[in-house]
């Protein structure tokens, strides 16, 4: 029932962002920084997801992108972005996608996150592994940094600090080792753990953007933790996601 549910809002979402996608004269407001657009996509698809979660579980906490927290007393709460990679979604590049995380306890058991413009759709369920498309994924089994593709994102508000953003993909860069810059933090997950990339870092996220990668990342058999190498909490900023094998060396590159 969860699951399916999961599934049935997670497509609810994207059918919305497809219906906007390229539409002329989008509604555009900005969030804080210079350019942090928020849509009528965005709310729309909120919307359409909360209507599927709310006509099967009205009693469950929702904590979602746009809304913020919709407090309830259940040990169930959705955590929810209806579209990661806004700023690819508002110029009309296709790598933005809707993702939805199912926490119990406070622990992430579920995620879910569609791209329907490349029609791929990434599941995990604790336990059971991770799939695109129904297939089981995997992540890659590189051992050698020097030659790995990684990804990295970029917060809104760019505040310098000791080993901010800029500094640490330097030490990546420097050393000819690839870097990507994806635009949507859920997205990045899911291609580590599909296989695409080895690893993916950031500063600074919100729960919604990581939460349901993280569980598709781990199931795929991949590491999740802080950038300090401790278990990921999506109720803290920094993530590293990796192959398991090159987490160390990206940790020390990070903090080198
Ligand atoms: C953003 C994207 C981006 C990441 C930012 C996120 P949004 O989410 O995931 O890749 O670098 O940190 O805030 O605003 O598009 O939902």
């Amino acid at each position: 029932m969860l699951k399916n549910v999961l599934l049935e809002a997670t497509e609810a979402g994207a059918k919305v962002i497809q219906y906007y996608f390229n539409t002329k004269n989008l509604q555009i407001s900005n969030k804080e920084g210079a350019y942090n657009p928020v849509t009528e996509a965005d709310t729309a698809s909120e919307k359409a997801i909360f209507e599927v979660i709310r006509k099967h579980f009205p009693d469950h906490f929702i904590l979602s992108e746009e809304s913020g927290e919709m407090e309830q007393a259940s040990e169930y709460k959705w955590i929810i972005d209806p579209i990661d990679g806004t700023v690819n979604f508002a110029q009309g590049i296709p790598v933005c996608c809707v993702s939805i995380a199912v926490e119990k306890a406070g622990e992430i058991i579920m995620g879910a996150v569609y791209n329907p413009f490349m029609n791929e759709f990434y599941f995990a369920e604790k336990g059971k592994g991770a799939t695109l498309n129904g297939e089981q994924i995997h992540v890659t089994k590189k051992a050698d940094l020097n030659k790995a593709c990684i990804a990295t994102g970029f917060p809104y508000n760019y505040v310098e600090s000791e080993n901010d953003p800029l500094t640490s993909i330097g030490k990546f860069i420097k050393n000819g080792i690839s870097v990507r810059r994806l635009g949507s933090a859920a997205l990045d997950l899911c291609w580590v753990a599909a296989g695409r990339l080895d690893a993916y870092y950031e500063h600074k996220i919100h729960s919604w953007d990581g939460a349901a990668g993280y569980i598709i990342v781990k199931e795929a058999g991949g590491k999740v933790t802080d950038l300090q190498g401790n278990e990921y909490s999506v109720y803290q900023p920094g993530i590293l996601a990796s192959n398991t094998i090159l987490h160390e060396d990206m940790l020390a590159r990070i903090h080198q």
